[in-house]
């Protein structure tokens, strides 16, 4: 029985390893055009299940997130790229009246390099952008990861 715990444990970390290096980013990329739709499908969610588990993420539905926009001095939440921040220390930016309140309660990725902030391009659809705007994106994303961690925990320090 302990030698099953011991090898499911090993085998465990190995997968963990395995998903998060860096530099076996080459390495899933080659796999993953190996491996059929439905298995990766299967696998990213459980990857996602594990990070949520281990590392205490949280997920959020497009409605859930809709809620931190800071009215009733309640707390602000921004996502870029999929990734939730809570920006509350940035209230004077971010929360009700301030100049980037339209970046609060959603993914409006796309706005954050296309300067076209209104519901049109406040979206979470980068179809179509090119390298150097990913890369920006990429950028913005670094500057909320900053603080830290993601979503509950984390504070922009600068505001
Ligand atoms: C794509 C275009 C732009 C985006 C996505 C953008 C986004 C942002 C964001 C997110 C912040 C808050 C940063 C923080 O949390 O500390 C900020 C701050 C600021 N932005 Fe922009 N910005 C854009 C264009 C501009 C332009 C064109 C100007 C000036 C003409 C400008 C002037 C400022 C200033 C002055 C602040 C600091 C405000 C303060 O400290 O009170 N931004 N910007």
């Amino acid at each position: 029985m302990g030698r099953v715990i011991l090898l499911t444990s090993v085998s465990a970390c190995a997968i963990a390893l395995f998903c998060s290096l860096d530099s076996l980013a080459p390495l899933r990329t080659k796999l993953g055009e190996l491996l059929p739709t439905t298995f990766k499908d299967v696998a990213q969610k459980a990857i996602s299940a594990m990070n949520r588990m281990f590392l205490s993420e949280r997920l959020f539905t497009k409605e859930e997130l809709s809620k931190y926009t800071g009215e009733d001095g309640g707390q602000v939440y921004l996502a870029i790229i999929g990734n939730v921040y809570d920006v509350s220390r940035g209230r004077r930016h971010y929360g009700p009246g301030g100049g980037y309140s339209f970046f609060s309660g959603r993914d409006g990725s796309r706005a954050f390099v296309s300067g076209e902030f209104n519901e049109k391009g406040l979206t979470d659809d980068v179809t179509g952008l090119s390298d150097s705007d990913i890369l920006a994106l990429e950028d913005w994303k670094n500057f909320y990861e900053r603080c830290g961690l993601a979503a509950e925990s984390c504070v922009l320090t600068k505001s």
